[in-house]
């Protein structure tokens, strides 16, 4: 039987661009009916928002979309992640490095960069949008929806080849 996949998706405060990849992402899971087998959360590098809801531009980008954020509450990222994670998904530079700094000794295997997982999109990083307007949002949710189909790829590739999730 295969075991849950758990995927953990950060940036820096928990409160914009991981909060809407978690939601993207369990809609992609949802969608595929894999949600018995592959479970999303989300967390930040820093603990400025820890407790906090979305940041309300998030909540309303990703509703537009049909996709309920509102729900979700920031948290930090801690050590024990890299454990219960098999996948730990960095938003952009900063995060990745903040996180590769963190990891354990033999879990460096589970950090990525979100956007390698769409290499179509020739891009790196998701931006930030905390400090711009709304358009930026809608950017971010661009790329993180993309990304999301990318990374469910390649889950059931390397994770979900038997026969229960076909
Ligand atoms: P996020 O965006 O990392 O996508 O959640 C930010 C949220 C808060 C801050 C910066 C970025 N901040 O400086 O408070």
């Amino acid at each position: 039987m295969n075991k849950k996949v758990n995927v953990l998706f950060v940036c820096l405060g928990n409160i914009c661009r991981s909060p809407m990849a978690q939601g993207a992402f369990e809609r992609c899971v949802l969608e595929a009916g894999l949600e018995s087998l592959v479970g999303a959360d989300s967390a930040g590098t820093h603990a400025f928002h820890v407790g906090s809801s979305p940041d309300k531009r998030a909540i309303a980008t990703a509703l537009k979309r049909k996709i309920d954020i509102a729900h979700q509450r920031a948290r930090r990222v801690k050590v024990q992640d890299f454990r219960d994670f098999d996948y730990v998904i960095a938003m952009d530079r900063d995060n990745y490095g903040t996180l590769r700094y963190a990891c354990p000794a033999g879990r460096q295997h589970a950090l990525h960069m979100f956007l390698d997982f769409s290499p179509e999109l020739r891009k790196k990083e998701v931006p930030d949008p905390y400090y711009g307007g709304d358009s930026g949002f809608d950017t971010a949710l661009d790329l993180i929806q993309t990304a999301s189909g990318g990374l469910l790829l390649d889950i059931r590739e390397a994770h979900l080849s038997g026969p229960e999730a076909t």
